[in-house]
């Protein structure tokens, strides 16, 4: 009898989840916000998720949003038998929303399981491809949504899928003026239906190539695709009367509004319905697909004078339709090579960290990838980066260090193409004997600082560029690359000696929204290791007496830094942040390029003693980034992670990933926020969206994670 009322129980319970209005899971996290369309720094669309100000991570009921927060207008309604329901966003009126059981997302995929009255159940998945071995792929703004249905209780029903976006994708700016034209091309033959592709173009009318509006591009063209199928209808028009069309008819009624207007005057909306007819067991599908089109995507000053940088795709299509019907077409591809890159990062990172580092480092794949652009021509081409939310710099040299062991990990290779810029920018134009921040204020302006006006980080930048250059060659045999660079190069490795950087002026380090700080022995450790990979560089390239110099100078600097930088009377010994200060601590992130490019610099004693520490002050989402504030930073907790004992190292992944599922923040993941509360961090701007997550595979960049063999490390200072 026992046995029997609990089955009744746990079906009684099963009905009344099913009645309440929703209850989904989450798999294998809830993040702060949700991935749809993240491909570059302009195509950057996500659903915020976290309880402060999103709705938990349903995808009906609240609309999408570009990064920064403003609504991109993207809808989805299905009408089954008549009645018509939500899917995605927040109509006005708002059809009855479907209920979300189930969400789940890989490294490039979202995907949401709605049921629909008990009697459809749909699969939607947002695809935003990542192709490390195909740059023609990875260049091109394109992401896909599939709808998958099939009937839920067996029996047939009628089923219509209806989808808009709105002129909010084309400018930040809701007083703008959009344009649009609709069509039909000529797509593939062997793709199986038409072939023919049915799209709704709209744009900024206004036209400002390399401007933005909000940080949303003021240019370039945007294309919502779909099969030109039987069944399809499309409408352009304000958002209310397109939408109603759908609900009260099921299709729409192939017009077009021809009144050009401001986005936000009577919001035009470019919408798609397709009639699947009727749905039993076997599943339908319709694939729609966002592109942004752009003719040029930066401007890049060089010896040449100021560039425009095509836009990849041209390299390969003569017009945008070419293009974007290709990569409609091209989704079986994108989505089996983008698959095996979800179970490459998610058997990699589980074998490294366990399932809470599958959850991380799958996040950070779309966030990542999502503030870099390839562009250029076939034979000349660039990784550009937008140093997203935190204040729109290009190619920022202390944001490319903690987004690079992502692309070391994914295609070391490719590492040339981020690298090149900076490289190209100060044999031209840089004035300065030190490594420069930026090569220009303000993405996609790549105007460089020939006045020598950069951010001043000039330690942090030397020793990055350093161990950056150095680990790209190591990982790809590319020593010609060196040679090449041999004169930036050798100028850093000096400039680190005339600057004594084992006893740091005072100065900001990369972590700058902290200030400035003399003594910094973080900072410290960047230097020593950054000389000690200029002394490397020297030997492989054949510059022998410069090798031993710096050499030896970094294994002077190592034995005064050690004594210097630990408080051994405190209990456990520590790092403190800034020499004498003996109260205070700090991440010892900079330790991880020791194990990076195997410096091997640093004695192991400074590892096991950090791996120790962490522990001892741990918050319930993490390890302080130091004593000055209530806050750290996720890129570099697992820096240290990287190099920890198996305990500590798994502590910083559990917390890491307890704060993507529980941090109130609603926007694209944060890599600062304080530890205590997973709040931002107080008193400086959210920082959200950055590339700096691509840090998150720290693990997955080095040959074997964990503190480090004992028999080869810091034999200089034994
Ligand atoms: C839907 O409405 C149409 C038109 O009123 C009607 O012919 C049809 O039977 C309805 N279908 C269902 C499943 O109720
Ligand atoms: C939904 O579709 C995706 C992509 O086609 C697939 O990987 C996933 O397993 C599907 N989920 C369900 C619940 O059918
Ligand atoms: C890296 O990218 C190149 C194309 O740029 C490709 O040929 C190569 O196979 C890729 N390497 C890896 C390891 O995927
Ligand atoms: C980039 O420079 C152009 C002029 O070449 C300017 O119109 C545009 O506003 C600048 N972009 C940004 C984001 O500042
Ligand atoms: C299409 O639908 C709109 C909105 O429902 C309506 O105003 C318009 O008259 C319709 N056009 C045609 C050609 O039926
Ligand atoms: C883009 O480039 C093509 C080819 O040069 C040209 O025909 C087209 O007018 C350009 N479009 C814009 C918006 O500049
Ligand atoms: C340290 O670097 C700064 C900036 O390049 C420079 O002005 C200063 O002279 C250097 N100090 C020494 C001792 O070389
Ligand atoms: C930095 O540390 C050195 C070595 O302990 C010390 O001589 C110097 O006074 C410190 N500088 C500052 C600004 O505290
Ligand atoms: C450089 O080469 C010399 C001679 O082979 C060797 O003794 C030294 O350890 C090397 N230094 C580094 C940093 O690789
Ligand atoms: C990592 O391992 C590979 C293959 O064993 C080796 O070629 C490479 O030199 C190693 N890299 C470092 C930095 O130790």
């Amino acid at each position: 009898m026992a046995r029997r009322s609990l089955i009744w129980l746990s079906a009684l319970v099963s009905v009344i989840a099913a009645q309440s209005s929703q209850q989904s899971t989450f798999s294998p996290a809830r993040p702060p916000a949700i991935p749809l369309a993240v491909r570059s720094p302009y195509l950057s669309t996500w659903q915020a998720a976290g309880s402060d100000g999103g709705n938990g991570g349903y995808l009906a009921g609240q609309w999408p949003t570009f990064w920064t927060g403003s609504i991109n207008g993207w809808c989805g309604l299905i009408r089954v038998d008549n009645n018509t329901y939500t899917w995605m966003g927040k109509p006005d009126p708002l059809p009855q929303v479907v209920s979300q059981t189930a969400f789940e997302y890989t490294s490039t995929r979202s995907s949401f399981t709605m049921d629909v009255n008990g009697q459809v159940t749909m699969n939607i998945t947002f695809l935003s491809p990542v192709d490390p071995t195909d740059k023609q792929r990875q260049s091109m703004p394109v992401s896909y949504v599939n709808i998958e249905v099939v009937s839920a209780d067996g029996n047939e029903h009628e089923v219509a899928i209806y989808t808009d976006i709105s002129a909010e994708w084309t400018s930040g700016d809701r007083n703008q003026v959009a344009q649009w034209s609709r069509g039909v091309a000529q797509g593939s033959s062997d793709s199986g239906g038409s072939g023919d592709l049915a799209f709704h173009k709209v744009w900024r009318q206004t036209q400002i190539e390399f401007a933005e509006d909000g940080d949303q591009a003021a240019w370039g063209y945007w294309y919502y695709a779909t099969e030109n199928v039987d069944g399809l209808t499309y409408q352009s028009g304000a958002d209310t009367d397109v939408r109603r069309q759908f609900t009260d008819n099921g299709g729409l009624n192939n017009s077009e509004d021809t009144d050009y207007r401001a986005i936000n005057d009577n919001f035009p909306v470019f919408a798609f319905a397709v009639d699947l007819g009727s749905v039993s067991s076997d599943s339908k599908e319709s694939l729609f697909t966002v592109n942004l089109l752009q003719n040029n995507s930066v401007q890049f000053a060089t010896g040449q004078g100021l560039q425009q940088v095509p836009s990849f795709w041209r390299s390969s299509f003569s017009d945008e339709l070419s293009a974007v019907t290709t990569f409609y077409f091209d989704y079986a591809n994108g989505a089996r090579v983008s698959a095996a890159l979800d179970n490459d990062v998610a058997s990699d990172s589980r074998a490294a960290g366990g399932d809470d580092y599958v959850a991380i480092t799958s996040l950070a794949v779309r966030q990542a990838w999502g503030a870099v652009q390839i562009a250029g021509t076939e034979s000349e081409n660039y990784i550009f980066l937008k140093e997203i939310s935190s204040n729109g710099n290009f190619q920022t040299v202390d944001v490319i260090f903690p987004f690079h062991p992502m692309l070391l990990y994914m295609n070391a290779s490719w590492m040339k193409m981020i690298l090149d810029p900076l490289f190209i920018n100060m044999k031209s134009l840089w004035p300065q004997d030190f490594a420069i921040h930026d090569i220009g204020s303000r993405y996609p302006n790549a105007t460089g600082h020939a006045d020598g006006n950069a951010a001043l980080q000039p330690l942090e930048e030397c020793g990055n560029m350093l161990i950056m250059t150095l680990g790209y060659a190591q990982k790809t045999g590319d020593t010609d690359y060196l040679n090449q660079n041999w004169d930036l190069l050798h100028q850093w490795g000096q400039w680190l000696i005339n600057n004594n950087s084992v006893i740091p002026f005072n100065q900001i380090s990369t972590d700058d929204f902290a200030g400035p700080l003399a003594n910094q022995t973080n900072l410290a450790l960047k230097g020593i290791i950054g000389l000690q990979a200029a002394a490397m560089i020297a030997n492989m390239t054949g510059h022998s007496q410069e090798g031993s110099d710096y050499a030896n100078t970094a294994s002077d600097w190592i034995r005064q830094w050690e004594q210097l930088a630990v408080n051994q009377n405190a209990n456990p010994p520590h790092t403190v942040l800034n020499y004498g200060d003996e109260d205070s601590f700090s991440l010892l992130y900079n330790l991880y390029a020791d194990q990076l490019v195997q410096t091997n610099i640093v004695p192991h004693s400074i590892y096991t003693m950090q791996s120790e520490f962490y522990p001892t002050v741990k918050q319930e989402y993490g390890v302080p980034l130091d004593t000055r504030a209530d806050r750290t930073k996720s890129d570099w907790e697992i820096f240290c992670a990287a190099i920890a004992s198996d305990d500590t190292r798994d502590m910083f992944i559990q917390d890491l990933a307890k704060f993507i599922n529980q941090t109130p923040t609603s926007a694209p993941v944060t890599d600062l926020y304080d530890p205590s509360t997973a709040q931002f961090a107080a008193d400086i701007g959210p920082f959200k969206a950055r590339p700096v997550v691509g840090g998150w595979f720290a693990l997955l960049a080095l040959n074997q994670t964990g503190l480090p063999d004992e028999s080869y490390i810091g034999q200089s200072s034994s």
